[in-house]
């Protein structure tokens, strides 16, 4: 893809990228969500496709890629104070429903970021949960990952849940923006508050369901529930630091000045 594609050309190739792995391609669902009194507004692309990963339904398709309408209640403390913090975004995201998992999941990714994307490798940086070994040895060992670019973090960046349903722990690829928008603090690295490292991707070993009393029971099927911001990605691939500085969204911006 040429250097500086615009928002709409990243969210065409995302789709189109994963049509080409037998994905079937779904519009958007609603901000608002449906028959989920769990939630107040659509917050991932996953909150919608929720009973196909409890088997509550059965999916039209084992592979379903969208990019879907979020607003994420719980950042909209940080919208104003970093570059990468929106109250609207668009999640570009695939799913698994007891079709393939952690190990396609992960190539994938990196095959989109690298290869079509082709974003700089020396720049990408990788997160995974505490404990999770196989996807350690699959970044490493497979694609190649140096070990002190895989980052170990726990439950509070890399177990996901969006209130009772299912969840599972994550592996994130970051974007690194570059020094000089870090905090410089000893021990800066990926997680930290500042906007030196950009979270582009989480991928989701979706394996539990958080039950309504708190408890984790293990899904009857593993899946993959990924998401990736779309003006997150916007951001790395025009060279901007900052959300409101993409072609999406600086038109807007600059309307509003001139006004
Ligand atoms: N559901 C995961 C998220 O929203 C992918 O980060």
């Amino acid at each position: 893809m040429n250097s500086c594609p615009s928002t709409d050309q990243i969210r065409k190739t995302f789709l189109d990228f994963f049509a080409s792995k037998d994905h079937l391609i779904l519009p958007s669902y609603s901000l608002i969500p449906e028959n989920d009194p769990t939630l107040l507004l659509v917050g991932a692309g996953m909150a919608p496709l929720k009973p196909y990963f409890t088997g509550e339904r059965r999916p039209p398709h084992p592979r379903i890629a969208t990019c879907q309408k979020c607003l994420r209640t719980p950042d909209i403390g940080q919208v104003g104070y970093t570059g990468r913090h929106a109250t609207f975004f668009e999640m570009l995201g695939n799913f698994s429903f007891g079709d393939y998992f952690k190990e396609q999941a992960i190539i994938w990714s990196w095959e989109f970021v690298t290869e079509i994307l082709q974003l700089s490798r020396e720049r990408l940086w990788i997160s995974i949960y505490r404990e999770d070994e196989e996807s350690f040895e699959i970044w490493s060992r497979e694609i190649g990952i140096a070990e002190e670019r895989i980052v170990r973090l726990g439950d509070e960046d890399n177990f996901w849940e969006i209130g009772p349903g299912p969840c599972g722990p994550c592996s994130e690829i970051y974007y690194d923006l570059g020094p000089e928008k870090g905090c410089g603090k000893p021990g800066c690295t990926l997680g930290c508050d500042c906007d030196r490292y950009l979270e582009v991707w989480n991928l989701v070993f979706t394996q539990f369901c958080r039950e309504a009393d708190g408890s984790l029971t293990n899904l009857k099927k593993t899946g993959i529930d990924t998401g990736a911001g779309l003006e997150r990605l916007a951001m790395a691939m025009q060279g901007v630091t900052s959300l409101y500085e993409i072609d999406l969204i600086s038109p807007i911006f600059k309307h509003f000045a001139a006004l």
